[in-house]
């Protein structure tokens, strides 16, 4: 690198409004993730970032050069029946109650897919795939880059921590996470596509959330971003789309972390709530065609068993027991109606809170999370209420967290006369070009 930088002068330049060069960022993101720059500097560029946002060309060179700050695995020499595997991934932007991906991984399994999926941790209000999968008694996220080969073969899919993918995002995402430096379009899209872009597949399908769970809380924005991300993969050689999503209520009636399994299952076994079913059926569909794999329905495959099926090897494949019984928090708090009549809107970013303070999420970085914390949707929005009936029920082990989870869903949720007005689930779909 011929230019030399120091970080009060890159963080001073993004601070005042500027744009950074293409060879200030690929030395931030190199020294940070070598342990030359400070956690402290990285935080006040993030906050810059943050408040000032990124050109597109710089939104480009961050994710370029995350990718650069770690292995690139390649899969195309792998072959099943003679033939090369049809590679493809989803990733969500992050939302409440989102389990998605642990029902979807086993039906695109079960149609003939191959998901190579670098998954994450909680990032603020929202659950991380791999803190839910670690609920599972033995599971592990942390596989060598060879296992993830023979299980892609083998079985079809391999969900692993990013270990060194993108190393740079791996720290500047548990920095955003305590730094209030989660809901902003450039790290998103940067984070997001880095790992993807990383991981190995050929096609993917970005699940983009709007509302008050989602990062990006207005549908502008999270066009915006979908759109980013989009061009971002395709400029790398993937076959990319999105889906805009809603996320003004949860996902489903559980949010934390071996609730969510839990749900998964039920979906897995043909059942679950139909807002998730409806998800995973519909990103399935999505994952199938931009992968190549016509004329499978992935409906049938929760309707016959056979992703169950898949999900059972992947678990186990994995270390995991799929058949232990999952941990639930040893204390419980009910959140009861006080009146009659039907369930109005549930705010999907104060039931994200809540359950990030009953201990489902971090507040310092590497901090442990509880696989037994989360919360229950008892009456989803429309549905009729009796009075004096509980409406969500909170788990916890540290019992003293209850009191500022129950402060968050105060102003959550109402029970009316009326249902409150149905919204899509599904918005958009966006596609390159
Ligand atoms: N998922 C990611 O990987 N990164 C983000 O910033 C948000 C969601």
């Amino acid at each position: 690198m011929s230019q030399s930088f120091d970080a009060p002068t890159v963080i001073r330049i993004k601070r005042d409004g500027g744009e950074l060069s293409d060879e200030a960022i690929d030395w931030v993101i190199d020294a940070y993730t070598r342990g030359q720059m400070a956690d402290a500097q990285m935080s006040a560029l993030l906050m810059a970032i943050f408040l000032r946002g990124m050109t597109s060309a710089e939104i480009a060179r961050w994710t370029a050069a995350m990718v650069a700050s770690g292995d690139r695995l390649d899969f195309s020499d792998l072959r099943r029946d003679g033939k090369p595997l049809a590679l493809v991934d989803k990733h969500s932007t992050g939302g409440v109650g989102d389990k998605i991906t642990i029902p979807l991984v086993p039906v695109v399994m079960a149609c003939g897919g191959a998901v190579p999926q670098a998954a994450g941790r909680g990032l603020g209000h929202t659950g991380g795939t791999l803190d839910k999968l670690e609920s599972i008694p033995g599971f592990t996220a942390e596989i060598s880059t060879a296992q993830v080969r023979q299980q892609l073969c083998d079985l079809g899919a391999a969900i692993f921590a990013a270990g060194d993918l993108a190393p740079a995002d791996r720290k500047i995402y548990a920095l955003r996470d305590v730094t209030a430096t989660t809901e902003s379009l450039p790290l998103i899209a940067s984070s997001v596509m880095s790992k993807k872009i990383a991981e190995g597949t050929r096609a993917l399908v970005l699940d983009t959330k709007v509302g008050s769970g989602a990062f990006l809380k207005t549908e502008t924005e999270a066009r915006e971003l979908a759109r980013t991300m989009v061009d971002l993969g395709t400029a790398a050689g993937l076959k990319t789309r999105a889906l805009l999503t809603d996320m003004s209520t949860p996902l489903g009636r559980a949010v934390g972390n071996a609730v969510e399994v839990e749900e998964s299952l039920e979906v897995l076994a043909g059942g679950g709530p139909p807002d998730v079913v409806e998800l995973t059926v519909a990103l399935a569909a999505e994952m199938l065609d931009a992968g190549g794999l016509d004329g499978v329905d992935p409906a049938e495959a929760l309707r016959d068993g056979s992703a169950m099926d898949r999900f059972r090897a992947l678990v186990a494949a994995q270390g995991g027991d799929p058949a232990a019984p999952l941990p639930l928090g040893a204390h419980s708090e009910a959140v009861t109606a006080p009146r009659g009549g039907t369930m109005g809107t549930i705010d999907a970013m104060a039931v994200g809170l809540a359950v990030w303070r009953l201990g489902a999420g971090r507040s310092a970085p590497g901090e442990r999370v509880q696989s037994g914390a989360g919360l229950l949707i008892h009456r989803r929005p429309g549905e009729p209420v009796a009075a004096g009936e509980a409406l969500f029920t909170l788990y916890t082990d540290t019992p003293e967290r209850f009191a500022g989870a129950l402060a968050e869903l105060d102003d959550a949720w109402s029970v009316g006369d009326k249902p409150p007005s149905d919204r899509p689930l599904i918005i958009d779909r966006m596609m390159p070009g």
